[in-house]
């Protein structure tokens, strides 16, 4: 595995281990506050970014794609600006990253079925 899929997985796995730490942290101080930025780290991040990468890897024709590095940063883009943004909204600090991160994920996710319903027409 290389190129786009490694660069996947690899922020994945890194985002499932921020998560779960952060999971613990929660189950140990008994402090469930910030659930849903766990959540959504766990599921937009480790979940969603390792399946992008699992399709790359299976599909080479799309990872050759340059949309798909659009694809992959503006995904990177989402999870680091939703899952703080999550963070600090529950926080009651400030709800503009979560706001931004929402709208990048959704764009990820968009530029997604994009690539997906192009590379149908290259296999
Ligand atoms: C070391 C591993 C993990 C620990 C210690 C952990 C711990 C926790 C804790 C303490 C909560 C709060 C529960 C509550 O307030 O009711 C929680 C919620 C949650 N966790 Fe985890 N978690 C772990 C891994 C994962 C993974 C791998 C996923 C998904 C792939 C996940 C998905 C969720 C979801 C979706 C919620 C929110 C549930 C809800 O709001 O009802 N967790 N987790
Ligand atoms: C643009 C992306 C997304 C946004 C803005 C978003 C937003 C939200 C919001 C506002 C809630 C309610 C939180 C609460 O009541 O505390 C929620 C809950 C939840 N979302 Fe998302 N979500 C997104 C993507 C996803 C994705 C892709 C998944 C799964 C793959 C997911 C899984 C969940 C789950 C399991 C819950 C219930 C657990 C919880 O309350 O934390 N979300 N989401």
């Amino acid at each position: 595995m290389r190129g786009l899929s490694f660069f996947c997985l690899a922020t994945a796995v890194a985002y499932a281990l921020v998560a779960m730490a952060l999971g613990i942290f929660m189950a140990a101080s008994h402090d469930h506050m910030l659930a849903p930025a766990h959540a959504h780290l766990n599921l937009v991040g480790w979940v969603s970014v390792a399946l992008y990468g699992l399709f790359y890897h299976a599909v080479p024709a799309a990872s050759g794609m340059r949309l798909a590095k659009v694809q992959v940063g503006f995904a990177t883009a989402g999870v680091v600006t939703l899952c703080p943004g999550i963070a600090l909204a529950v926080l009651g600090i400030s709800e503009g990253l979560a706001v931004l991160g929402s709208f990048l994920t959704i764009i990820a996710m968009a530029l997604f079925a994009t690539v997906v319903f192009r590379s149908r027409a290259r296999a």
